[in-house]
C-alpha cells in the first residue's frame, strides 16, 4: 500500500503507517475528537453470537478455509461418522464415497478440473439413525453422542457433519439430504435440512418415507463449493489412507471423473469395541473438579472419588480426604473453595494406578503391516506397537510402521543405465524425503504436517544410527513411508479441524521411541542386505573365474580331470567365502530373522508373515476402472494384485520399462564393465 504523504491528506493513517504520519499534519489545529460510546450504547450492542455464527465466520477453524480443502473435509466428516457407528455398533464398516461435479444453477457440469461446485455422497450400512435426531445431527453444530464419554472414536466434538452442511449451505445454498434407515423391518426416511445459523437449531424443509433398496445405512448428499485435484492432501489420497488405518473396512470409492476404486478388507474382523473409562483424576484441571463436585449424584466426597473417577477405590477415596484434611462423609456440593483446592492438591499427589487402557482400540501391529504392505510398494515393511502412556491423565498408545525402498520391481529395473557401484544407490536416495503418513484414531491427518506432534518427532529421530542420511530439522531421506497412529480417548488436536497432534511431551516421547525402534530394524535390514550384495557380487567374481580355472586344470592334467567334481568344490569354496547360507538367505526368500512383525520383499518372492486374511474371496483392486456403480450397489471387486496397485502416489516413480534381469544382476558393480563378459 502506499504511504500518504500528502500534509493536506484528511484521510485517517492507518495502523501501519500512523507513526510516519507527517509533521506538517501535526501543525494543523487539532480535531475536536467525537466523543466515544458511554457504557449504556455500549451495552446495547451486546448480543449473545450463536455457535453456528462463530464458525460461520471462522470456518477456518473447521477445516473449509478453502475449496479444494473443503471438500476433503466434508467427505471426511461423514467418513469418520459412518465408520464410528458401524463400529459401535458391532457392524463392518463398508462405506461409499461418491464426488460429482455440478454446475452452478441449472448449468450442466463442467470439466472437473474446472468445476467449483461437487456433490458429495457418503454411504454407510450401519445402523442408521433414528428419525427425531436426523435434523439435529445433520443440521445442529455442537450435537453429537461422543463428546461427553472418554472412549476411543473419529468424532469427539459433534460438530463434524453438521459443519460439513453448514457449508454447503453457505456456499451453494442448498440443504443438506439425507436417507436413513434402521432396521429391514422400519421405513427409510428422507430429510432435507438447512441450519437456523442464528439459532443454531435444523429448519426441515422436506421429510417423507421412502423406498431405499438397503436394509439399514444412512446416506449423506452435500452440496458445496469444493474443487478437485489429485495429489497430496486430496480426497484420493485420503482414501488410500484410511484402507490403511482402517484394514477391517471396505471402502468404495467414486471419482468425479467416475472411476471407481475399490479398497477391500485385509481384515475381516472388528477390531475390538473400547470401553468406556471415566476420566483419571490426574489428567483433571481443578475447575473441572468444582464442576463435578456440583454435578455429582453421590452423596459423599469420598463416593464421588470412587465412583466418578477410574482408578479410585473406596480406600484410597478415604485416603485423599485424609490428606486434604476432609470429612470424608461431606456432601460434594459443600466443597468449595479452600477446600476444593486442598482436595485437588491431595488427588494429585496420591499415588493412583495409570487410567485402564481397554477404552483404547489399537489398529494393532499386524493390522499396520498389512495396510502398508498393501497399500505402498517396498522392500521392506515393519510395524510396532508402544504400550499405553498416558498424557494428562488421558491414556493413548502410539503405533508406527515403516516400508522401505522401491520395490524390487525398481530394483530389478533401475532407472539407472549404469549398474550402480556401492554406496552410490544410497547417494541417489538422498533426493527423495520420506513421507510421513500421520493418523489419529484411525483418520489419515492430511493438513499441518509440520504443526503436528507425530511429524516433530520423527525429524528429532537420529535417523543416521540407522544408515539413513537425514539433513537438519528434514524428515529422513530415502524411499521411505513413515506411518505413526496416535489412538486415545481424547487426542489433542492444535484446532477444531482436527489436522495437527498438539506435540506433549509424553506424546512426543512414545512416537520418538515407536521411530527408534522401526529404524532400528530398518538399520539391521539395510545393513544385512548391503553386506548379502558385497559378498554376492563377490561370489559372482569367483564363480566367473571357475570355469576358466577348471579348464587350466584339466589342460595342465593333460585332459584327465573330473571337471564337474573340482567345479563344484570351487564353487563351494566360493560359496564358504562369500558369507555362506547367509548371503543366499539375506537375498533370498527366507525369513526376516530377529526382525519382528517385519516383511521384506526380494524379486524371489516375499518374507515374513503377511498378516493378510487370504482366505477371504475378496481382493484389491486399486487402479481398474469398473463402471461407475449406481450408489448403494454392492461393486463387483477385480483381480487385481498388489504388485499393481500404486506406490505411495507421489513418492515411487513406475520404474523404466527394462528387461527384469535376474535377481543377482542387480548387484552389479560398476567396475563390471571393466571385466569380461560372464557367460549366460
Ligand atoms: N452415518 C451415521 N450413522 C449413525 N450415526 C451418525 C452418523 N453420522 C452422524 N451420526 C451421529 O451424529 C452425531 C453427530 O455427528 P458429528 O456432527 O459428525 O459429530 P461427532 O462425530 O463429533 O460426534 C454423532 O455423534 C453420531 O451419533
Ligand atoms: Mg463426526
Amino acid at each position: 500500500m502506499k504511504t500518504k504523504t500528502k500534509p493536506t491528506s484528511k484521510t485517517k493513517p492507518t495502523n501501519g503507517d500512523a507513526h510516519k504520519a507527517p509533521p506538517a499534519a501535526a501543525a494543523k489545529p487539532a480535531k475536536t475528537p467525537k466523543p466515544g460510546l458511554n457504557a449504556d450504547q455500549m451495552g446495547k450492542q451486546q448480543r449473545e453470537i450463536s455457535v453456528s455464527e462463530f464458525f460461520t465466520k471462522n470456518r477456518h477453524l473447521l477445516g473449509f478455509d478453502n475449496p479444494r480443502k473443503a471438500l476433503l473435509t466434508a467427505v471426511k466428516e461423514a467418513v469418520d461418522n459412518a465408520l464410528d457407528a458401524s463400529e459401535e455398533a458391532g457392524i463392518l464398516p463398508e462405506v461409499t464415497v461418491k464426488l460429482e461435479a455440478v454446475g452452478e444453477g441449472d448449468a450442466p457440469p463442467p470439466a472437473v478440473s474446472q468445476a467449483t461446485r461437487f456433490r458429495v455422497t457418503v454411504v454407510d450400512h450401519g445402523p442408521g439413525i433414528v428419525r427425531e435426531q436426523i435434523p439435529r445431527v445433520f443440521a445442529k453444530l455442537l450435537y453429537g453422542s461422543k463428546f461427553h464419554r472418554l472412549r476411543m472414536s473419529r468424532g469427539q466434538q459433534g460438530i463434524g457433519i453438521s459443519a460439513a452442511g453448514m457449508y454447503g449451505q453457505l456456499t451453494t445454498g442448498k440443504p443438506v439430504k439425507i436417507i436413513s434407515r434402521t432396521g429391514q423391518n422400519k421405513p427409510a426416511h428422507y430429510f432435507e435440512v438447512q441450519i437456523d445459523t442464528k439459532k443454531n437449531e435444523p429448519i426441515i424443509l422436506e421429510k417423507k418415507e421412502i423406498e431405499w433398496e438397503k436394509h439399514r445405512g444412512t446416506q449423506v448428499t452435500i452440496e458445496l463449493e469444493g474443487r478437485y485435484q489429485k495429489g497430496r492432501a486430496s480426497v484420493d489420497e485420503y482414501m488410500e489412507l484410511s484402507s490403511i488405518a482402517n484394514p477391517h473396512a471396505q471402502f468404495t470409492y467414486i471419482t468425479p471423473e467416475g472411476e471407481t476404486k475399490v479398497y477391500t478388507r485385509a481384515i475381516h474382523q472388528l477390531p475390538d469395541p473400547p470401553k468406556e473409562i471415566k476420566p483419571h483424576p490426574y489428567g483433571i484441571e481443578l475447575g473441572m473438579l468444582l464442576k463435578m463436585l456440583q454435578d455429582t449424584k453421590s452423596h459423599w466426597v469420598s463416593g464421588f472419588l470412587s465412583t466418578d473417577f477410574s482408578r479410585v477405590s473406596p480406600q484410597t477415596a478415604e485416603e485423599i480426604c485424609k490428606a486434604a484434611n476432609l470429612n470424608a462423609h461431606k456432601r460434594p456440593k459443600d466443597v468449595v473453595g479452600p477446600e476444593a483446592e486442598a482436595l485437588y492438591k491431595s488427588i494429585q499427589t496420591t499415588k493412583l494406578m495409570a487410567p485402564p487402557t481397554n477404552c483404547l482400540s489399537p489398529i494393532g501391529e499386524r493390522a499396520v503391516l498389512a495396510g502398508l504392505y498393501r497399500q505402498i510398494k517396498g522392500d521392506f515393511y515393519t510395524a510396532v506397537s508402544r504400550p499405553p502412556a498416558v498424557y494428562r491423565g488421558n491414556p493413548f498408545i502410539i503405533e508406527a510402521g515403516l516400508a522401505y525402498g522401491k520395490g524390487p520391481e525398481a530394483i530389478a529395473a533401475p532407472e539407472k543405465k549404469v549398474p550402480l557401484a556401492e554406496g552410490e544407490a544410497k547417494a541417489n536416495e538422498d533426493n527423495e524425503l520420506a513421507r510421513v503418513i500421520r493418523f489419529a484414531n484411525r483418520v489419515p491427518l492430511v493438513y499441518q504436517q509440520s504443526a503436528c506432534a507425530t511429524f516433530k518427532a520423527v525429524l528429532d529421530t537420529t535417523w543416521k544410527n540407522y544408515g539413513i542420511s537425514q539433513s537438519r530439522g528434514a524428515p529422513p531421506a530415502g524411499p521411505m513411508v513413515v506411518f505413526v497412529h496416535m489412538a486415545s480417548v481424547w487426542v489433542p488436536f492444535t484446532s477444531e479441524s482436527k489436522e495437527a497432534i498438539a506435540d506433549y511431551d509424553e506424546i512426543h516421547k512414545e512416537i520418538t521411541l515407536a521411530m527408534r525402534e522401526c529404524g532400528r530394524r530398518l538399520g539391521v535390514f539395510i545393513k544385512r542386505r548391503e553386506r548379502a550384495h558385497h559378498e554376492s557380487k563377490r561370489r559372482d567374481l569367483f564363480e566367473l573365474y571357475i570355469d576358466e580355472v577348471v579348464e587350466a586344470c584339466k589342460r595342465l592334467k593333460g585332459g584327465k580331470l573330473a571337471t564337474a567334481e573340482l567345479k563344484a568344490r570351487l564353487t563351494e569354496i566360493a560359496k564358504k567365502r562369500t558369507g555362506g547360507q547367509k548371503t543366499d538367505e539375506v537375498l533370498g526368500p527366507t525369513g526376516p530373522t530377529g526382525l519382528p512383525n517385519s516383511i521384506i520383499v526380494t524379486a524371489e518372492g516375499v518374507e515374513g508373515d503377511i498378516p493378510v486374511d487370504t482366505a477371504a474371496p475378496e481382493t484389491i483392486s486399486l487402479e481398474a476402472p469398473i463402471p461407475a456403480a449406481p450408489m448403494a450397489v454392492e461393486p463387483a471387486a477385480t483381480p487385481e494384485t498388489r504388485a499393481k496397485g500404486p506406490a505411495a502416489k507421489g513418492r515411487v516413480k513406475p520404474a523404466a520399462k527394462k528387461k527384469a534381469s535376474t535377481p543377482k544382476a542387480k548387484v552389479k558393480s560398476a567396475k563390471k564393465a571393466a571385466r569380461p563378459k560372464r557367460k549366460k
